[in-house]
């Protein structure tokens, strides 16, 4: 039944880098892999000028608001930080725009993030904040980059070679477990939503086993979860696993109908913590046709402070060699780490990883298109279709059951009851 409904959207998704790739650049030739690293990162650099390059997730906006308070009068996205106060002294500042063009990144989702603390307070509010911040903060540059908000998008601004911006929210406390907030990010452009953060929301359970938030009453997601999970697919919404615990992510790809992400991560083969992806979850990724992005922290990929970008590597060819070359992706996770793997210091990095992967002959131009962003394009492409297959859906009106929530029903508004307001 599967294979049914993902035929005709393979064959879009073909159709589709193929009407727009491929123009003016000279095609990719894959060097041999004793091949020297300059002939190697050619070969890379061609190679991401015929394909896009898609990342999953970056934090800089969250660092807008720590280190400018939203207010953007004295930012420039398209300096370079490096040279910018407060940005050269930061170790968590490795984005801007000049950087991304040099890192020949073609897609970006940029991460509108709240913190955990915010949890049943103004967490909504700051979340809109993050939003509004990401678009002004864009809208100076249009000459550079756009919101888009569907794989098209994504490709026809990699075509025009402009970097196609996106929006993804994290996590699923900003929500305050409302259905109506998730159709209203929707219509904003929000294209995908991390379930859990740090924290446990009152629906789904998140990889800190020491999260000192209320823990949801089921493990894994909650009936009132699984109902999420059904609206995020019926509106199109992609779901990302990345921070949630196993049993939820064993849960979303239970009940999902479309593919699912994990935006940044990376896999507990190299690194045992409960944050990175465990292998029976690579198997089943497969059977979503899902894909796993894979994170650029240090303390993810070694459990230390220190990597190179071998190790980062090493996690890539996991993913590949567990689910498939069509599973694996990049989300580097800049601007929200503070460590980066020698080797990819910063966003103009990525070449690098490309020129090193090519010394490995298992890998053809085709497979490292697929890791670049083909992959991604895919999972979007077929989250779409889903949507439309589900356009007969109405919109879910379920209500987060009080019990759920108990311990903060103080922090919310509270209705009259129905007899009262009509006697
Ligand atoms: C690369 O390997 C090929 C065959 O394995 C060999 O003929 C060629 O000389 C090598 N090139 C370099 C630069 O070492
Ligand atoms: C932003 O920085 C760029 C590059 O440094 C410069 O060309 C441009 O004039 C600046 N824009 C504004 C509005 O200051
Ligand atoms: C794009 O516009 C910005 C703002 O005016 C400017 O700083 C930047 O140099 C321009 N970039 C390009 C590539 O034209
Ligand atoms: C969680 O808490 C326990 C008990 O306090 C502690 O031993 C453990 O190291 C903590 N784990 C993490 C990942 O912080
Ligand atoms: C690991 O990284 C830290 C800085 O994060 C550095 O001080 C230390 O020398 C590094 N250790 C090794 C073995 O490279």
């Amino acid at each position: 039944m599967k294979s049914c409904r993902l035929w005709p959207c393979t064959v879009g998704v073909v159709a589709l880098v193929a009407a727009v790739c491929c123009s003016a650049n000279p095609l990719p030739v894959r060097v041999p892999p004793n091949a020297s690293l300059k002939e190697r990162l050619e070969s890379a650099k061609a190679l991401l000028a015929d394909s896009p390059l898609i990342d999953g997730h970056n934090d800089l906006p969250w660092n807008v608001r720590k280190f400018l308070h939203n207010k953007l009068h004295s930012f420039n996205l398209s300096d370079d930080l490096r040279n910018e106060k407060p940005w050269r002294k930061s170790i968590f500042s490795h984005t801007d725009l000049p950087r991304l063009k040099k890192g020949h990144v073609s897609a970006q989702f940029w991460s509108a993030y709240v913190p955990c603390e915010s949890q049943f307070l103004n967490t909504v509010q700051l979340l809109l904040e993050q939003i509004d911040v990401i678009k002004r903060m864009l809208a100076a540059h249009t000459n550079v980059t756009t919101i888009v908000t569907t794989p098209a998008g994504i490709m026809e601004e990699f075509r025009r070679g402009r970097i196609a911006s996106l929006m993804g929210v994290e996590g699923g406390h900003a929500l305050g477990s409302s259905m109506g907030v998730v159709r209203a990010l929707y219509d904003l452009g929000v294209r995908y939503i991390t379930l859990t953060h740090k924290c446990h929301t009152p629906w789904a359970e998140c990889s800190e086993i020491n999260s000192t938030s209320p823990p949801a009453n089921a493990k894994g997601l909650t009936p009132y979860g699984e109902v999420m999970i059904q609206e995020l697919n019926r509106v199109g919404m992609i779901i990302d696993v990345s921070h949630t615990s196993r049993r939820t992510a064993k849960d979303v790809l239970r009940i999902s109908k479309a593919p699912i992400l994990l935006s940044h991560s990376a896999v507990r083969k190299y690194c045992d913590i409960e944050r990175n992806v465990p292998d029976d979850i690579l198997n089943k990724i497969v059977e979503n046709r899902g894909i796993v992005m894979i994170s650029f922290f240090n303390n993810f990929l070694t459990c230390t402070d220190n990597a190179t970008l071998k190790d980062v590597v090493k996690h890539i060819n996991h993913v590949r060699s567990m689910a498939g070359v069509d599973h694996v992706g990049i989300g580097a996770g800049y601007d929200g780490i503070n460590r980066t793997p020698q080797g990819l210091e910063d966003v103009s990095k990525y070449p690098d990883l490309f020129a090193e992967l090519l010394t490995d002959p298992t890998w053809s131009l085709q497979d490292l298109k697929k890791l670049a962003g083909l992959n991604f394009i895919r999972v979007f492409t077929e989250v779409e279709e889903v949507k439309h297959q589900l356009l007969n859906e109405k919109p879910s009106e379920e209500i987060i059951p009080i019990h759920d929530i108990d311990a903060h029903w103080h922090c919310r508004y509270k209705f009259a009851s129905l007899d009262h307001d009509m006697s």
